[in-house]
């Protein structure tokens, strides 16, 4: 079978694998899907925005603010909770929990699977559906992955003619004489650095040690999970000797001024100071970001140097390009200067957030708020991500937008978590934390009160939230978001040993 053949998909498994129009929009005004494992974004300008459809949506609120009557209005402020009480708890908190957990009930590993190339031949069209889903993982964002339909018999024509790739998944789903002789078939075509992996119907530790024995990596009782080929793909692609890589949190604003960096500093602290658990973050607002000044710090050298010659970027530079802000928190500061203009080049970034993740279990990443190539790839290969908006119109607009692309770009992952910030601003008509819920169709994860006393007194003195005023609600709604995407709780002193001595020794 020739090159060509090798990419083909049956037309019924093609069928199937057809987004379905967007439910809510049936008028096709929809978003455009988002190709984000392709990596040549430099010729791919970015699809164009869509027109939010307020008609058909189920938003309460009303394009044109002045239009809400007065009545709303009231109805409005008096949902709204008082800047005071505004930190709620989280009714639900994500639809997959931290680490990942996929339906298969299976955690998915962090790891990059390697560059190498990959054949599926599967026997049934569910399984098709699957390892279609795996090929989008951005876990599998360099490697290359073909799928085909005719399981062994597609195989043995394939390899009769081409060589093997790194790994071949192929499904046989006959009794086990004849998985042991079709397995015996392969192994004549098969090459010698070619590991593969059997997806099986038969649960039978008898057969998977004949497979073994036979040079078989791994075999899969189907039906299988996505979670479960990525981490059999990770578990033998995996380099032991590799530093694990770290979490990476992205954070993102839903329009400019909304508090995303506020938010993505405050977390960093938090990590570090609460959770002693070591950190670097990356401030990417090359001319404006604010990290260095919210920690107090003025680094001649950073981001920027670091992309202006990626591929030079070792353990050693990053060391002396990082400002250490305290013994858990490491920052990759912006130069925050207009004297140069920068070309912003995906590979690039990759490259250098990649370094970072190597050195360090959370990398907190503070995006700036726009929409090009190189950040749309950032956040398509997040662990987390954390929108941040405020309670108006154009946020919800484009947090519905943002949260539409990026799960449909992110199939296999939690939905990004959801900030409101700045909720009680007096005078403004906001629009209800629960209403903006609803029209996004996903709970919020936390709702922060406009507290400009708090906030602007944090701001100039360089200082978080967590060190200002430590009994805030905002403090703590850090604290447990940090919590949420670590999954580590609050380092506790232990003090039971010297308490009891010191309870010795008074005699109480
Ligand atoms: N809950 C809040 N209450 C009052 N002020 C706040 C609150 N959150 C953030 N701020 C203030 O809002 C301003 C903008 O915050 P920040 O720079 O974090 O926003 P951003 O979304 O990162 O903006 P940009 O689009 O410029 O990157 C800052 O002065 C910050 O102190
Ligand atoms: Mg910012």
């Amino acid at each position: 079978m020739n090159e060509d053949n090798k990419r083909y998909i049956e037309p019924d498994l093609a069928s199937q694998l057809t987004p379905e129009p967007d439910a809510d929009n049936g008028e096709g005004h929809g978003y455009e899907e988002a190709d984000f494992t392709d990596t040549s974004y430099a010729e791919d300008p970015y699809s164009e925005p869509v027109a939010y459809d307020t008609s058909e949506s189920d938003l309460t609120y009303e394009a044109d603010q002045e239009m809400a009557s007065q009545e709303e209005q009231d109805e409005w402020q008096q949902e709204m909770t008082t800047a005071d009480e505004a930190v709620l708890e989280p009714e639900v908190v994500v639809a997959a929990p931290v680490g990942q957990e996929m339906p298969g009930g299976l955690p998915l590993q962090d790891r990059m699977i390697p560059r190498i190339s990959i054949d599926a031949f599967c026997d049934d069209s569910d399984s098709g559906v699957v390892m279609q889903r795996v090929a989008a993982d951005r876990r599998l964002n360099r490697a290359h992955v073909n799928i085909q339909m005719g399981g062994v018999e597609a195989a043995l024509e394939t390899y009769a003619t081409a060589s093997t790739p790194d790994l071949v998944l192929i499904e046989m789903f006959g009794e086990r004489d004849k998985v042991l002789g079709d397995i015996d078939r392969l192994a004549e075509v098969c090459d010698a650095g070619t590991k593969v992996v059997v997806i099986g119907k038969i649960n039978d530790i008898i057969l998977y040690r004949e497979l073994v024995q036979r040079g078989v990596s791994e075999y899969l009782v189907g039906p299988i999970t996505v979670a479960q080929v990525i981490d059999t793909m990770s578990g033998l692609y995996a380099d032991p000797d590799m530093a694990p890589i770290g979490r990476s949190i992205v954070f993102t604003g839903a329009k400019g001024g909304v508090g995303s960096s506020t938010l993505a500093h405050n977390v960093a602290w938090c990590v570090s100071e609460r959770m002693k658990h070591d950190v670097t973050l990356i401030d990417l607002d090359l001319p404006f970001g604010t990290a260095g000044l919210d920690f107090n710090e003025d680094p001649t050298q950073g981001v920027a140097e670091a992309l202006m010659d990626p591929e030079r970027l070792d353990d050693q530079l990053l060391d002396r390009l990082l400002v250490k802000c305290s013994e858990h928190l490491s920052l990759f500061a912006s130069p925050s200067s207009l004297e140069r203009t920068y070309v912003m080049d995906t590979e690039a970034f990759d490259s250098i957030l990649d370094t970072v993740r190597a050195t360090v279990p959370c990398m907190i990443v503070d995006l700036p708020h726009i929409w090009e190539p190189w950040s749309r790839h950032i956040l398509s290969t997040a662990d987390e991500i954390v929108i941040t908006a405020t309670p108006d119109l154009a946020s919800l607009r484009n947090t519905k937008n943002l949260m539409e692309t990026l799960v449909q770009a992110r199939q296999n992952d939690a939905r990004p978590k959801l900030v409101i910030n700045q909720l009680g601003i007096p005078k403004r008509p906001e629009i209800p934390a629960k209403d903006f819920a609803e029209a996004i169709g996903a709970e919020v994860d936390l709702i922060l009160p406009f507290d400009p006393q708090l906030f602007g007194t944090a701001a100039n003195n360089g200082q978080m939230i967590g060190e200002v005023k430590p009994e805030s609600k905002a403090a703590q709604g850090f604290v447990d978001l940090a919590q949420r995407l670590t999954n580590r709780e609050v380092a506790v002193k232990k003090q039971a040993g010297v308490t009891k001595f010191w309870s010795q020794l008074v005699g109480k």
